[in-house]
């Protein structure tokens, strides 16, 4: 047996941080320690007079995020559950928070719901609210504003925007790896930021490199125009007010970017490689 599998990976532990008033960034990352970069595969929460849970994090951190959640929040209180789009990493813990949560509803939409239910999703549909770009929720102290982000790698993918904090939930948009789990982006080096925010959103969503700058430009006014105070997202740190304009702008410029290499099969190579000299292996 080898090193690698006699030792289980266990993920580096973040804790929640709060982004805004009753606004929690739940975090965690993959690859930390691991690989020269980590991705985050963050979720969030929000504790208002109608607390929503906001996407539900990887199954793999289901231990850590439930802990995380129901320590901010009480299972009995959560009102609402907001899946941005229907991949792995953003409701993975779906039934668990359904099953944990008798009040709440999970907000969705026709598609979510086809998709998840060829996946085997059991939330019944006396749970649900479909709900599409452009909709908005009344959430008791708030109106949430469901508004697509201008990059994403789902056709169900709805941002969601809280007027009271001014909070933008991004999804997979306006993200970036890190070296190691990171809270805001301020926190990052500019030019490591601006060449890893690239390489994220040029992989995740190539096909923006086959749209006109200025017909892109037209889905990233949608955002701009809400003039966020903070975009959350689940695969980066949050980017606060200060670092909002430089984001806006890096994200314009994509269609007209190149996409950096991927690692290849020679990387693959190497990485086989250096598992066959690790002692036992
Ligand atoms: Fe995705
Ligand atoms: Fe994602």
């Amino acid at each position: 047996m080898s090193a690698m599998t006699s030792a289980p990976f266990l993920p580096v532990r973040h804790r929640p941080i709060e982004i805004a008033p009753e606004t929690f960034v739940i975090q965690a990352t993959v690859g930390e320690g691991v690989a020269p970069q980590a991705i985050h595969m963050n979720s969030m929460v929000i504790r208002g007079a109608e607390p929503v849970v906001v996407d539900t994090g990887c199954p793999i951190h289901r231990e850590q995020y439930l802990d995380d959640l129901f320590g901010l929040v009480e299972p009995d209180d959560v009102r609402w559950v907001f899946i941005s789009h229907d991949d792995p990493d953003h409701h993975g813990n779906l039934e668990a928070v359904m099953d944990a949560c008798p009040n709440a509803t999970l907000l969705a939409s026709w598609f979510l719901c086809e998709r998840l239910g060829a996946e085997g999703c059991s939330v019944p549909p006396t749970r649900w609210r479909w709900l599409g770009d452009g909709d908005t929720l009344d959430a008791g102290d708030r109106t949430f504003q469901l508004v697509r982000p201008p990059l994403y790698d789902s056709p169900t993918t709805r941002g969601l925007f809280d007027p009271v904090t001014g909070v933008y939930w991004a999804s997979d948009c306006y993200a970036t790896p890190v070296e190691q789990g990171t809270a805001f982006v301020s926190e990052l080096d500019p030019a490591a930021w601006e060449a890893g925010f690239a390489a994220f959103n040029l992989w995740n969503s190539p096909w923006v490199s086959l749209t006109d700058a200025e017909a892109f430009g037209v889905q990233c006014r949608r955002v701009e125009q809400l003039r966020p105070a903070a975009i959350a997202s689940t695969h980066g740190p949050t980017i606060e007010v200060s670092q909002v304009q430089r984001a806006f702008d890096m994200l314009r410029r994509l269609p007209v970017t190149p996409p950096p290499p991927q690692p290849d099969q020679a990387t693959l190579d190497q990485i086989v490689a250096a598992m066959s000299t690790v002692p036992g292996g």
